[in-house]
């Protein structure tokens, strides 16, 4: 008789546009079920109608930290547990520090960073049980390389990292893959969405994101991590991921000097 094999859960969290939605498209194979979060559930839903496989919508605003439980209690009762989890969700910063408010400060880390927290706690209970599971976090180039004007996203996403990083660890025993994804500049809306002077609200794209990689990109190397198991990855043009490599391999005091010819 031929086994059943029960289909893959996979939660992405931010799947409404840019990287979450590519990466909905990546993994719209048969052996997964989609669950797609984000707060625009219209979005969400014209996602999951251009895919094949099972895809349900379960619209979330990640700052209702008070709803994760019962979230991914409903996932549970409905579909099963989570096996693979993938946080995109994340706002970015055009703002200098005198102008980011402590609320701004607060937003950022929350959104990037406390909420992903909250819903890896709900998660992992379950994958511990089952000796099984992958944790992966779309962080990004500044999770590791500072630049001015983006204070909050710059700690958000090394808080991020330094997170992934000590709970890979704890949970190698388990059985559980945490990947880190650090993605330079992504041709995506991310920067029209980011905190900024109310007189910047109207302006375009950031043209670096323009000069970027597609979210496609970033997806299809995602997919490949996950299956080979790779523990941080970095997709981006060579001319902006260089940077972290020159990062591990100058002393600080050269790498500082760069960055501040860089951003003059
Ligand atoms: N674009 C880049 O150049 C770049 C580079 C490096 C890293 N990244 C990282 O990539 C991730 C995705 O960004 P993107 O470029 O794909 O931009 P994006 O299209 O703006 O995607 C952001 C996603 O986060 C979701 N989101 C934001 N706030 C949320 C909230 N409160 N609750 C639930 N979902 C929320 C958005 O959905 P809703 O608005 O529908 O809620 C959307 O699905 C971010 O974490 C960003 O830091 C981007």
């Amino acid at each position: 008789m031929d086994k059943i094999v029960r289909k893959k859960n996979v939660w992405i969290v931010g799947a409404s546009s840019g990287i979450g939605e590519a990466l909905a498209k990546e993994m719209d194979r048969p052996e997964y079920r989609l669950i797609l979060s984000a707060r625009r559930a219209k979005e969400l839903e014209k996602v999951a109608s251009g895919l094949k496989t099972e895809a349900v919508c379960l619209p979330m605003d990640v700052l209702q930290f008070e709803g994760h439980a019962q979230l991914v209690e409903e996932i549970g009762s409905k579909w099963g547990d989570v096996d693979i989890l993938i946080y995109v969700a994340g706002k970015g910063q055009r703002t200098a520090f005198m102008e980011t408010g402590a609320k701004d400060f607060q937003l950022l880390m929350d959104i990037n960073f406390n909420a992903f927290v909250s819903v890896v706690r709900q998660v992992v209970p379950g994958m511990i049980s089952r000796k099984s599971g992958a944790v992966v976090a779309v962080n990004s180039i500044q999770g590791k390389i500072a630049i001015p004007s983006r204070t909050a996203y710059v700690a958000s996403k090394h808080a991020l990292l330094g997170f992934m990083n000590s709970l890979r660890l704890e949970l190698h025993a388990c059985g559980i893959h945490v990947l880190s994804v650090l993605p330079a500049y992504v041709r995506t809306e991310f920067s029209l969405r980011a905190l900024k002077k109310a007189e910047e609200v109207c302006q375009g794209i950031d043209p670096n994101h323009l000069k970027g990689v597609t979210p496609q990109t970033v997806a299809k190397k995602t997919f490949r991590a996950l299956r080979k198991g790779s523990l941080e990855i970095h997709p981006g043009r060579f001319s902006q991921v260089a940077g972290v490599y020159l990062h591990k391999i100058l002393p600080y005091k050269i790498f500082y000097w760069i960055l501040r010819k860089k951003f003059r």
